[in-house]
C-alpha cells in the first residue's frame, strides 16, 4: 500500500554566502545517517547547482528552490522559471510563502500560475498557507485557510494534479517568532486541512497528502509536532541554518 510522505524541509530564506551554504550543505549530508524521512533542502538559487552536485548520490535528500516565475522565460528581469529550476536537479519548489505574499504581493491567482508553471516543469509545489495573528484571534483561521487553497489550489487542479503536492501549514504568527503552535492547534488545524482535501479530492487523495508543519520548528518541540497523526513533518525556517539542529529534527520524526 502506498504510504504519504515524512517529510523535513529546510528553508534558508535569503541567508548564506557561496562559501557558507557549500559548508551546510556538507555538513547536513555528512550528518545525516540513513533517514525514513525525506529531506529537503531549499537554499538560495545560488546554491542550487553545486549542492545538487554535492548531493548526487545521497538518497532521500532533494533540493528545492525558494519560488519561481510563473512564465517559461522571456524579459523578466531577476526573475527564474521552473524550467531553469529543473536543470539545476531542483525537485521542489516552496510557493506560497507567507512572506512572498506580504513582502511581494503575491496573490492567489499568481500563486495558481506559479503552481501551474512547476507542475509542467515537474517540479513538486510546496504550497505554503497560514492565518495571520489577528484571524487566528477572531476564531478565523479555518475560513482563512479554506479560502486560502480553494482560490489557488482547489479549484484549478485536478485529483492528478493535486497528487503532486505537498502542503504546508504556517500560521503567519509562529514564523521566525520563536512562538510555534502547540502540537494540539497543529493537529487540529491539519485534519481539518485533511477533511478539505478528502471532500475535493476523495478520502483516499487526503490519506495520501502530506501536509507539513511550518514555524518556529525546532529540535525541542520537534518531536511532539511531528507526533500528531495529521502532521507529516515540518518546513523549518531558522534552525535549518544550523546543520546540528537542522539533522535533529529530521531525527524527531521516529
Ligand atoms: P521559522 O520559518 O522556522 O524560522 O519560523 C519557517 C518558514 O518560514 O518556513
Amino acid at each position: 500500500m502506498k504510504k504519504r510522505l515524512r517529510i523535513v524541509a529546510g528553508n534558508w530564506k535569503m541567508n548564506k554566502t557561496y562559501e557558507a551554504g557549500r559548508d551546510l550543505v556538507m555538513a547536513v549530508r555528512d550528518s545525516l545517517g540513513p533517514s525514513e524521512v525525506v529531506v529537503i533542502m531549499c537554499p538560495p538559487y545560488i546554491h542550487l547547482k553545486p549542492a545538487s552536485i554535492s548531493l548526487k548520490d545521497v538518497l532521500n535528500v532533494k533540493l528545492g528552490a525558494q519560488n519561481c516565475h510563473q512564465n517559461e522565460g522571456g524579459a523578466y528581469t531577476g526573475e527564474i522559471s521552473a524550467s531553469m529550476l529543473k536543470s539545476v536537479g531542483c525537485e521542489y519548489v516552496i510557493l506560497g510563502h507567507s512572506e512572498r505574499r506580504e513582502y511581494f504581493k503575491e496573490s492567489h491567482q499568481l500563486l495558481t500560475e506559479k503552481v501551474k508553471a512547476a507542475l509542467e516543469n515537474d517540479l513538486r509545489p510546496i504550497f505554503c498557507f497560514g492565518e495571520k495573528l489577528d484571524s487566528r484571534e477572531a476564531k478565523k483561521q479555518n475560513e482563512v485557510v479554506k479560502k486560502q487553497l480553494k482560490e489557488s489550489i482547489f479549484d484549478h487542479f485536478s485529483k492528478e494534479e493535486f497528487a503532486n503536492m505537498v502542503l504546508a501549514y504556517e500560521p503567519v504568527w509562529a514564523i521566525g517568532t520563536g512562538k510555534t503552535a502547540s502540537p494540539k492547534q497543529a493537529q487540529e488545524m491539519h485534519k481539518f486541512i485533511r477533511s478539505l482535501v478528502a471532500k475535493k479530492y476523495g478520502a483516499e487523495t487526503a490519506d495520501l497528502t502530506t501536509i507539513l508543519y511550518g514555524g518556529s520548528v525546532k529540535p525541542a518541540n520537534a518531536k511532539e509536532l511531528f507526533g500528531q497523526p495529521d502532521v507529516d513533518g515540518g518546513l523549518i525556517g531558522g534552525a535549518s541554518l544550523k546543520a546540528a539542529d537542522f539533522v535533529a529534527i529530521t531525527k524527531a520524526y521516529f
